[in-house]
């Protein structure tokens, strides 16, 4: 099963809200891409905080994309029934715990609320297809997943998504991830310590 775990990376969340979101909220419709999201922790700690931070009425705009390979065919599963065992919500600030996750039953599994539930669509796909899920995206978030490719692979996937953002929309990606010097031009850097860029 792939690592990965709910609130894995706040500082990437963090900058998602103070530099992305301002720009999202203007939009009519919010196509997010979440690229290797895995079982889903990823793309449901990104809703949660886009959810928190634009209020209902403008997060009914936003459609997450959640996309992995997933050798084990059990991530549609789990992401679409949106519940988790306890154990695998630990991290989750309490507050926010306790705003979006109910028990289920007398089990030891949460499940996190149907507007989050709603706004999520899991495809099983491939980045390496270069096919995109859909076009027009106002973000794409892709982690601790290029680092498995190698250098052309990391290129031409960049490069699909630079195609298949609207423009102005944002890439972003992990801290340890540097823009290949092929794609220069293509992105502005939106901040010097984090990776996260605005299509040019
Ligand atoms: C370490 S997990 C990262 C999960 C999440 N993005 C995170 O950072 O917590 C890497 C994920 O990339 C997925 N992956 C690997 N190769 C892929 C490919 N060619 N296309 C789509 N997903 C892929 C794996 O199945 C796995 O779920």
């Amino acid at each position: 099963m792939a690592f990965t775990y709910f609130f894995r990376d706040m500082q990437t969340l963090e900058m998602i809200r103070d530099y992305a979101l301002p720009a999202l909220r203007t939009k009519r419709y919010i196509n997010v891409w979440d690229a290797g999201c895995a079982m889903g922790p990823e793309p449901y700690s990104l809703a949660i905080i886009l959810r928190e931070n634009m209020g209902n009425m403008i997060f009914r705009n936003v459609k997450i994309y959640a996309t992995d390979i997933d050798g084990s065919n059990l991530f549609q599963k789990i992401i679409e029934s949106g519940e988790y065992p306890r154990e695998q919500l630990d991290r989750i600030p309490s507050d926010i715990f306790n705003r979006y996750f109910a028990r289920v039953g007398e089990t030891d599994n949460y499940r996190i609320s149907q507007d989050l539930i709603k706004c999520m669509n899991y495809k099983k796909h491939d980045l390496l297809s270069l096919q995109p899920v859909k076009s027009d995206f106002s973000l794409i978030l892709c982690k601790n997943v290029l680092l498995h490719f190698n250098h052309e692979e990391r290129v031409n996937v960049i490069k699909m998504f630079h195609e298949n953002l609207l423009e102005g929309g944002y890439f972003v990606t992990e801290q340890t991830q540097k823009m290949p010097a092929e794609l220069d031009g293509y992105f502005e850097q939106v901040v010097p310590n984090a990776q996260v860029f605005r299509k040019m």
